[in-house]
């Protein structure tokens, strides 16, 4: 049977075009049914038109303005809209590919065992939006010769945290930078992204 994705990205959308590339070619036994994205210039939107799947943009801000004082509260009330907006939509599977948002257990608890969120670093090590940097800096300043990628099950309000589904280290080399390494992690998270969501799909 084939499962309907909602996927969620907040920026470039290269793991959504994994993601679209592996329905498309039948790696994936799954339809993205619906892309949402936070940010106005999100080149995952565009990614998603040139796909033919339907695109929402759905941002904070509105919310944060409606209650200037009360910042959970905003993102409570975000959460709860944007449950409805996906519930609408019948997904199988909700899908962090690069989700600059941090959902609350308004949002959680409607969706238990569906949601996942794709990381670039190892479990426990460097949760937040700026993983790469982290591991680099950590390389520069302590030698660190590896990081990583994981793949994980987000069940409630923990930062990058969750049952893992899938993990891969990988080297930081010698002769990199900062770019070579993002290239050679997103190499990886494209390959173990689209992999993991096909064995969960299929085992859960
Ligand atoms: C990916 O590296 C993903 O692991 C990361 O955002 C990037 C999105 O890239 N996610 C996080 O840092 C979550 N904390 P993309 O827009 O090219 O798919």
């Amino acid at each position: 049977m084939t499962s309907r994705l909602v996927v969620l990205a907040t920026g470039s959308g290269s793991n959504l075009q994994a993601i679209l590339d592996a329905c498309a070619d039948g790696t994936l036994e799954a339809e993205v049914v619906l892309v949402v994205v936070n940010r106005r210039t999100a080149y995952a939107a565009e990614r998603a038109a040139a796909a033919g799947v339907p695109s929402v943009y759905r941002p904070m801000g509105p919310f944060r303005e409606a209650v200037p004082d009360d910042p959970r509260r905003a993102r409570e009330r975000y959460d709860a809209a944007l449950a409805a907006e996906i519930a609408d939509a019948r997904p199988d599977l909700i899908v962090q590919a690069g989700w600059m948002h941090l959902f609350t257990s308004t949002f959680l608890d409607r969706f238990p065992g569906m949601v996942v969120n794709l990381h670039p670093a190892l479990p426990g090590a460097f949760p937040g939006a700026h993983a790469i940097d982290d591991a680099w800096a950590a390389h520069e300043t302590d030698g660190l010769d590896h990081t990583g990628v994981m793949v994980h099950l987000v069940p409630d309000e923990g930062v990058d945290d969750g049952p893992v589904l899938a993990s891969q280290r990988v080297p930081i080399m010698v002769d990199d930078t900062r770019e070579t390494l993002e290239a050679r992690l997103h190499e990886v998270e494209h390959e173990l992204f689209v992999a993991t969501i096909g064995d969960y799909l299929r085992t859960r």
